[in-house]
């Protein structure tokens, strides 16, 4: 098992008619392909985690990159995992305030690709249990 870990910024606002177009499109997809994962947006921003079989993430990753609704795709883990974190969703998403977005920020590895080991490092672990908390919780 493996995942990725990115941030990105929107080409152009999103209405949420846009956003959900694009979560049911990441959902059927990522549900063929035994992805799963969770995806925040906060005025304009994506931070996104997506768990898979490496070669189809690489995949999915290549086609993120191509995608013109965003754009500056910063990856802060790619790395082996030794279970997934958001195993009951095909993509968790969660609209999310500016000061909960700056929260997830501040958990990231001061330096991209800290550590490749599966386990989960201190930084990794802590930015999954927050996500996790947003996804689960309404907008604060
Ligand atoms: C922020 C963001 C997150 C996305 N997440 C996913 C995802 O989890 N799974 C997925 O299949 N597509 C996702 N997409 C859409 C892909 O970029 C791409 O449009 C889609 O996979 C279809 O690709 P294709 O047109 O080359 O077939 C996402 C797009 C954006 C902008």
């Amino acid at each position: 098992m493996h995942h990725i870990i990115y941030g990105s910024r929107a080409t152009q606002p999103l209405s949420d008619d846009d956003l959900l177009t694009l979560l049911l499109q990441a959902r059927s997809h990522n549900q063929l392909h035994g992805i799963s994962g969770a995806l925040v947006y906060s005025n304009g921003q994506f931070m996104q985690v997506i768990e898979g079989e490496e070669e189809v993430l690489a995949a999915l990753y290549e086609r993120l990159l191509r995608d013109p609704r965003h754009t500056q795709l910063v990856k802060y883990a790619d790395k082996a995992i030794a279970e997934r974190s958001f195993s009951e969703w095909s993509m968790a998403f969660q609209p999310v305030s500016e000061a909960q977005f700056a929260g997830l920020l501040g958990y990231l590895p001061a330096r991209h690709f800290a550590s490749t080991a599966p386990e989960l490092g201190r930084a990794d672990g802590l930015l999954l249990s927050m996500m996790k908390e947003l996804v689960s919780e309404p907008l604060a």
